[in-house]
């Protein structure tokens, strides 16, 4: 089943559409679209190991998470120049704000480029010049998130961070992404406790193949704030039980399970079963470029295969302003914002 076969009624698509989106989880290096990545192989000249943007999209058929981590660092190759940050960056903002998001946490992969020759100072400026261009723009707010890659060693992402501090600044905290089997949030202990000691907040991809015991070493040993996927923890009765009562957020990106097959159909994806449950659940699109929507599609999608009420919709985008890492009083401007504007047809029925 795709995607494109699920309909949302006209009120809920009304109010997908109007709601403050917050977006926690979706890696930068995700949002290169096919076009995007031509232009700049053109202008870096760089070959990319496709003959044009038809080929490219047509390769986008993954069996697992490896299967789409060998195909998103291969065309990552073509972002060199601070220049190129920003135009990636900056597609991804006008896109967001025709979705409806107001406040973006985005990751980024520093390893996936340092390891080219890319300059760290292009990457966070780049970055930067775009969030502040947003800003002035799109009134979009975000912060920035480096991820360590865990098929690396804790050593290089040890060294990531040390690079990294001259732009401590640029950057809320960090996560931890790439293949996730085979490379337990264990791995990584001291790496998170620096991290932490530097006042850095910290997240964590865990149980999306990875087994629920992922999750609990993220919380254990990692100490996150907040588990990224995090949809094997249903194996585990009492982790959701936990999950639920600590108020977790997880942040799932539905169609990206679908994509790369963590669910067969997003008719059988647990996102209602654990929203129901009392987990603090967050929709997000983790590559939109490569999964086939951006955040607006994955509500749409979600609540047309799970059957989510209105009110489950509205607890989603307020789950993303209170797992985000906004201050409290944005935090309280925004969850006013969402009432009001889930709020506006009832009003318009009474007057
Ligand atoms: N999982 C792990 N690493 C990633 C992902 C993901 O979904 N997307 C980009 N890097
Ligand atoms: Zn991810």
């Amino acid at each position: 089943m795709s995607a494109a076969n699920l309909n949302v009624s006209p009120e809920l698509e009304s109010l997908i559409a109007r709601l403050p989106k917050v977006e926690l989880h979706l890696h930068i290096e995700g949002t290169l679209e096919p076009e995007l990545a031509f232009a700049l192989a053109k202008r870096n000249d760089i070959a990319l190991p496709f003959a044009n943007v038809e080929a490219l999209r047509a390769a986008y058929n993954f069996k697992d998470l490896q299967s789409f981590l060998d195909l998103y660092y291969a065309t990552a190759a073509v972002l060199r120049t601070r220049k190129d940050f920003y135009a990636l960056a900056m597609s991804y903002f006008t896109r967001a704000f025709a979705d409806g998001v107001v406040h973006a946490e985005l990751f980024f992969d520093p390893q996936t480029h340092t390891v080219r020759g890319v300059n760290l100072g292009d990457v966070f400026g780049g970055l930067r010049d775009a969030m502040t261009d947003a800003h002035n723009r799109y009134g979009i707010t975000s912060e920035l998130i480096l991820c360590f890659l865990r098929h690396l060693s804790e050593q290089e992402a040890l060294e990531t961070l040390q690079q990294a501090l001259p732009y401590r600044k640029e950057f809320v905290g960090v996560g931890l992404d790439s293949g996730e089997r085979g490379n337990p949030p264990s791995k990584f202990v001291n790496v998170f406790a620096k991290a932490r000691e530097l006042g850095l907040r910290v997240v964590a991809h865990a149980g999306e193949e990875g087994p629920a015991g992922y999750i609990y070493e993220a919380l254990d040993l990692l100490k996150v704030d907040r588990i990224d996927h995090g949809v094997r923890c249903d194996e585990d009765p009492e982790l959701v039980a936990r999950l639920a009562r600590e108020r977790i957020p997880l942040t799932v990106c539905p169609l990206s399970n679908l994509k790369l097959c963590v669910v067969k159909d997003l008719r059988n994806h647990n996102f209602a079963k654990l929203l129901r449950a009392g987990v603090a659940v967050t929709i997000n699109s983790d590559d939109p470029a490569y999964f086939g929507g951006y955040i607006a599609d994955n509500y749409r999608a979600t609540a047309a295969a799970l059957g989510l009420s209105a009110a489950e919709i509205v607890a989603v985008t307020e789950n993303a302003v209170r797992g985000s890492y906004l201050a409290a009083t944005e935090k309280t401007a925004l969850l006013g914002r969402i009432r009001a504007a889930a709020a506006r047809p009832i009003q318009l029925t009474v007057r």
